[in-house]
């Protein structure tokens, strides 16, 4: 089948590489000429592990382009999916103007029947304006051509993205046409085998089932960590609570692990448009609120916990991280937790030494060349000298160090934790004090 996919971004280039693995002729548009000729020329804008490999062999096969000619985008596929950003407002409500500029691009240069298929995060009604915006430009024109809108929400998550796309948990489909349904059903089929993932529904629910997932998912998290500060106050592990109520299959082991806060380019923008998209209808969303708040608590957590250890006295001293993304296996830092912490320290007087496996490029681009942030390309080095380890990022080279190393390294013996990685005995027997999240501090015993 063709495909036109508008927006060569991290949505556009995963779902376009993975339709065109499984024969489709795919066409990327993207009105931004540098990226455009950065993939035409072989390389890829974003860190996502396999996306290279597969946009490589597809471009090799002649099933993946990538173009700034909107105009040839519009002719070319049957389907047009619309995967361009969706920045937040002022507000947190998300801006649609370049949703809606790809479709009123679409309504300028249609010819004949397409499905348009709205792959971005859009608030619920986004679908309508799509429609009247494709309506509108084509009455300007004189002309009335079908086509049809449809919503189909992604659910790739950063690092793992290929694997969710070519192997969904769901296929969400939102359309009142069963026509373009069983279209769209032919064009899911590849990864949709043994069980079937689709799941048809109205176009509302599918647009509002975005939102739903990622804010119960967020939900999850401020909940644990919620608990995680309760835990730490009234003398109790945090982590045993986590594998005692997990073990309820009615609430599960995903999702559950207390940290220093959820980053990345969902969650926190999607609980807020949620939540935006609530009082705009006159709804005070209170537990969408509370989620939001606790996550902004909890990132200034470990300053918290540095800033207590030291008396309030960080002015000169020098602090290591190890993490700079908002998790493992990406180098995004949207909204992660180690920039609150490195806004915090240096407003402290404080030093950051930062080690990540592939952000260091990113937190230069984001901070640039600054006296207080010294970039590292080994985790060790970024010890010397350092009054403190802080562990911000669970990649997995950081699950098992050489405490000792680390002891001999730093100059003040203390690791703060973030994301609960070790067993506080490994820790304090190597000479390092142990600081964590939702457990008490264990001092050195080695
Ligand atoms: C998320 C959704 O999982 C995905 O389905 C959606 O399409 C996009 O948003 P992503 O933002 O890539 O994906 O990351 P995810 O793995 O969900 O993690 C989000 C944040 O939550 C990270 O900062 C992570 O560290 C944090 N997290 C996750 C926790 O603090 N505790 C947990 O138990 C799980």
């Amino acid at each position: 089948m063709d495909i036109t996919i508008f927006g060569s971004g991290y949505v556009g280039l995963v779902t376009g590489a993975c339709l065109a693995e499984v024969g489709n002729h795919v066409l990327c548009i993207d009105v931004d000429q540098s990226k455009i000729d950065l993939l035409n020329s072989g390389g890829v804008p974003i860190y996502e592990p396999g996306l290279d490999t597969l946009i490589a062999k597809n471009r090799a096969a002649g099933r993946l382009t990538f173009s700034t000619d909107a105009v040839a985008g519009v002719h070319h596929g049957l389907f047009q999916f619309i995967a361009v950003g969706t920045p937040p407002d002022e507000d947190g409500s998300a801006d649609l103007q370049y949703v809606l500029a790809v479709a009123k691009t679409i309504g300028q240069h249609l010819t004949q029947y397409r499905i348009i298929v709205d792959k971005s995060t859009v608030p619920v009604g986004t679908a309508d304006r799509v429609q009247q915006t494709i309506n509108d430009t084509l009455a300007a024109r004189g002309m009335s051509i079908e086509f049809d809108v449809v919503s189909n929400p992604e659910f790739l998550k950063e690092g793992a993205a290929i694997e969710d796309f070519m192997r969904p948990d769901r296929i969400v489909i939102g359309t009142d046409n069963p026509r373009t349904a069983e279209l769209l059903r032919a064009l899911y089929a590849p990864f949709n085998r043994n069980r079937d993932r689709l799941v048809l529904m109205d176009i509302r629910s599918a647009e509002l089932t975005k939102y739903a997932a990622n804010a119960m998912l967020a939900t999850k998290i401020s909940f644990m960590n919620e608990l995680s500060n309760i835990a730490e106050a009234v003398g109790a592990d945090i982590e045993m609570v986590r594998v005692g109520i997990g073990s309820d299959p009615r609430i599960g082991y995903q999702f559950i692990y207390p940290g220093c806060g959820y980053g990345g380019s969902c969650f926190p923008k999607d609980v807020r448009a949620l939540a935006r998209t609530a009082t705009g209808i006159g709804y005070q969303p209170q537990l969408l609120q509370a989620v939001e708040d606790v996550n902004d608590r909890q990132k200034e957590l470990l300053f918290a916990k540095i800033d207590q250890y030291f008396n309030h006295a960080l002015t000169g001293k020098t602090f290591a991280i190890w993490g700079l993304s908002f998790k493992p296996n990406t180098d995004d830092m949207r909204e992660a937790a180690s920039r609150r912490l490195m806004e915090q320290l240096w407003q402290a007087g404080a030093i950051v030494r930062a080690f990540d496996p592939v952000a260091t490029h990113e937190a230069r681009r984001i901070y640039g060349e600054r006296p207080e942030l010294i970039l590292m390309d080994d985790p060790m080095e970024a010890l010397e000298g350092a009054d403190g380890l802080i562990i911000v990022t669970e990649w997995s080279q950081f699950r098992s160090p050489d405490f000792t190393a680390i002891r001999v390294a730093l100059r003040t013996p203390v690791l703060f934790d973030g994301r609960n990685l070790f067993d506080y005995k490994h820790v304090t027997t190597a000479g390092l004090t142990y600081v964590s999240i939702g457990r008490q501090l264990h001092s050195a015993t080695g």
